[in-house]
Formats: C-alpha cells, sequence, structure tokens
C-alpha cells in the first residue's frame, strides 16, 4: 500500500538529508534568533523543492502532489519555520500555474521556483476576516485599465520578503462572487510592509500586516477572471492545506523522535523511563496516530496527483494530522518532564511549532465545517 515510485523516494531521500544535515543543527538558533532562513531557501530551491509540483518547463521539478508531501514532512522534521515558507512558496507557485497567463506564469514561477524570490506570498485574512474569508475588505477599484487597490491585510507569511505577492480584493459585489485576485510585486509603489509579528513559534518564518494605499497596478495583473477569486483562493488552499497536514505530520514526527531519544537516556527508579509502560503507552499511541495521519496526507495528495476531487480528504488530513501532531507535542514536553519546559531541547519548540498548524490555512472548526459539508453533500 502506498508504494513510493523510484523518484518519490528520490525527492523525500533529498529533502531528508537536506532537512537532517542542514536544517535541524540550525533550527534552535533560527528560532531564538527569529531569523529568516534566507540561504536555506535558496539551497531548497537548488534541491527543486520550491515547485515540487510545478512543469519543468517554468523551473519546477514536476514530480507531483505526492512527492511535495513527502519532502514537506522531511523539511518540517528539520526546522517547522523553513517548512512553512516553503509551504506557502510552492502553493502560490502552483496557483499561478493553475490560473496565470502565460505571461504571468513566465515573469514569476521560474523566480520562485529558482529562489531568485526570497519568497512568495498569499494575502488573502485581513484584521477582521480570517475564517469569514468571504467579507474581506481590501478593494480594488478600476481606473482606466488600471485597479488601485486599497485595504489591508493581517498575517501574511513572507509578506516582506515576497517578490509576488497574490492578493485577494473586493471588486463587485458583497460575499464571495465579488472577489478578485491580484499579483502585486513585492516593493511595489503604495505597499506598506508593517510591524514584524513577535509569535508564539515558527519564529523564523516572517509573518507581517501589509496595508495598499491607492497601489495601482495594471490590467496585466489580474489573476483569473473578475470575480474569480474566492474560487482561486480555496482552490489553492484545498492543496495548501495537504501541505500544512505535511508540516504538522513532521513537526510531530520530530517530536516524538526526541522523546523517544530523552526516554531511552533518561534514567528513573533505576532504568530508563522507556521501560515504564506510561511512557511506552504515550509513544505507541503517538506513533499510531502520526502513521495515520501520514496516510491521510498521502491519500489526499494522491487524489489531487491523480485530477480527482480532494476537498473532503484534504481537510481531513489537515484536521487529523494538525491536532494529532499537537498531542504528539505535548506528549514530547511531557515525557522530557521538566526538561521539556527549558529551551535546551527541542521539545518546547516542537510544542510552539505545531500549536499554529490547528489555526492557519483553515482553523480546524473550518475543516470540520469543509468535512460535514461534503459528507452530507453525497
Ligand atoms: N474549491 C473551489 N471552489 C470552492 C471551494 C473549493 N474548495 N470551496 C468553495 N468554493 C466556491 C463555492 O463553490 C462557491 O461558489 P459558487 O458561489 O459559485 O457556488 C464559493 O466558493 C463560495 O463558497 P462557500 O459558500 O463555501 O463560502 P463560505 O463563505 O461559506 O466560506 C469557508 C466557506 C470554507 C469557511 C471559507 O471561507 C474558508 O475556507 N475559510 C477559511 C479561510 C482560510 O483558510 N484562510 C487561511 C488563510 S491563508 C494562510 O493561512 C496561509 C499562511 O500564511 C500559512
Amino acid at each position: 500500500m502506498f508504494e513510493l515510485t523510484e523518484a518519490q523516494q528520490m525527492v523525500q531521500q533529498a529533502a531528508r538529508s537536506y532537512a537532517q544535515k542542514s536544517l535541524a543543527p540550525v533550527a534552535a538558533a533560527l528560532d531564538r534568533e527569529a531569523r529568516f532562513p534566507r540561504a536555506q531557501l535558496r539551497e531548497l530551491a537548488e534541491l527543486g523543492l520550491m515547485g515540487v509540483n510545478v512543469p519543468e518547463e517554468l523551473g519546477g521539478a514536476q514530480a507531483g502532489a505526492v512527492s511535495y508531501v513527502l519532502a514537506m514532512m522531511e523539511i518540517a522534521q528539520g526546522c517547522a519555520s523553513t517548512a512553512v515558507t516553503m509551504a506557502v512558496n510552492n502553493m502560490v507557485a502552483e496557483t499561478l500555474v493553475r490560473f496565470g497567463t502565460p505571461e504571468q506564469k513566465r515573469r514569476y514561477v521560474p523566480e520562485i521556483t529558482s529562489g531568485r524570490f526570497a519568497a512568495a506570498s498569499y494575502a488573502l485574512s485581513e484584521p477582521h476576516s480570517g475564517s469569514d474569508a468571504a467579507s474581506l475588505r481590501t478593494s480594488a477599484r478600476r481606473d482606466g485599465d488600471d485597479w488601485v487597490l486599497n485595504g489591508s491585510k493581517q498575517w501574511i507569511t513572507s509578506g516582506d520578503q515576497a517578490g509576488v505577492i497574490i492578493v485577494w480584493a473586493r471588486t463587485g459585489v458583497a460575499g464571495s462572487k465579488g472577489i478578485s485576485c491580484f499579483l502585486v510585486e513585492g516593493g511595489a509603489r503604495g505597499l506598506h510592509v508593517g510591524k514584524h509579528e513577535d509569535k508564539m513559534g515558527l519564529r523564523a518564518s516572517s509573518t507581517v500586516p501589509l496595508t495598499f494605499e491607492d497601489l495601482r497596478l495594471p490590467a496585466a495583473a489580474l489573476l483569473g477572471a473578475p470575480g474569480q477569486g474566492f474560487h482561486i483562493a480555496m482552490a489553492a488552499l484545498d492543496g495548501g492545506r495537504v501541505g500544512i497536514a505535511a508540516q504538522a505530520v513532521g513537526i510531530g514526527e520530530a517530536a516524538l523522535a526526541a522523546a523517544v531519544r530523552y526516554a531511552r537516556d533518561r534514567q528513573a527508579f533505576g532504568q530508563p523511563i522507556a521501560n515504564y509502560q506510561a511512557i511506552r503507552f504515550m509513544i505507541a499511541d503517538c506513533a499510531t496516530e502520526l502513521d495515520a495521519a501520514r496516510l491521510l496526507v498521502l491519500r489526499a495528495a494522491g487524489l489531487k496527483e491523480a485530477g480527482q476531487p480532494f476537498t473532503r480528504e484534504a481537510s481531513m488530513a489537515k484536521v487529523f494530522a494538525s491536532e494529532k501532531a499537537n498531542k504528539a507535542c505535548d506528549v514530547g514536553v511531557q515525557i522530557h518532564g521538566g526538561y521539556g519546559y527549558l529551551d535546551e531541547f527541542p521539545a518546547e519548540r516542537h510544542y510552539r511549532d505545531a500549536r499554529v498548524t490547528t489555526i492557519y490555512e483553515g482553523t480546524s472548526e473550518v475543516q470540520r465545517f469543509v468535512i460535514a459539508r461534503e459528507v452530507l453533500k453525497d
């Protein structure tokens, strides 16, 4: 079941080797210093990991959606902050491939896949609209052939680092049908980057608010058709959610591996704590749940790769993997005892990093809403 092809194994192996040799040893320092992993992202681009599921002619690895999640699980084990930056870059590149004009693809996708753009961003959320994305207020009004953008975005991953930002704005009626989608270049006149958010976890990933003040865009900056924006946002998030589910599995597995190492070393009452059933049961449950999460992620990615609908499976993978990753990280801290609470050990970083996976790219509540709707539709 789920035999990996030789090509998938190669991508997995390349990502694993990079994650273990080059990311894991620096992840704690990147986190502590809240340092954007610019050099690491460039190296990931050289490995083809900034466009795993992007055609070769646009600089991608053209290795498919399954290879992408395999790579994401490995990179997240090494450094979860680097992984989320990679996840958003891949999501933006794939969205451009799917909805962009030939000129938009040529102009931006190779910049992302090559690493010449340090990052790319997806700007949907606003201070007043997170889960209720269709209520966004940023506006784009027509002025001759141009569009003029005004408003603000919140929680934008890599918003200050991005060469290109997909921005959703209202161009028509209230609700989801009045939303369109635009490509804004980093450094554009009228684009203001706010203060870095001081986050609980993923501290080496950059998160900023953005403001648009009479930002003028040419007609060619429209992505898709007017009014198609919400559909593009949701389609992008279907794929994005599988990526975040894979990230969560990676974080959970890193937390479990650290807990197992510690449990073998740590002595209590004359023997390693790994000998005690209390510890063994915790490890057994987490290992089982993370394996199940991995299978849900692979199934969703497999459907995506086969060109079949996967909205429901993406949300199932996201809600399950993120919640089980949080549990594994919690158990990881518990097994470390007092040491789990100190930054000398990686357990507390994993715990902080995992926390947001049940929130971003759609909360667990939004995922359950999507799953229930799909189940009831059948
Ligand atoms: N694919 C394509 N189209 C879709 C779709 C999908 N998966 N889901 C919905 N749509 C379409 C619907 O068909 C509908 O189209 P029609 O009107 O033509 O029928 C339209 O979109 C509106 O859909 P809904 O009625 O479902 O819209 P809603 O207002 O009820 O919202 C929601 C549903 C699922 C709650 C949605 O708003 C949502 O997903 N919210 C969460 C937003 C989110 O995940 N934000 C994450 C931000 S990005 C991020 O975190 C990235 C990062 O930095 C790490």
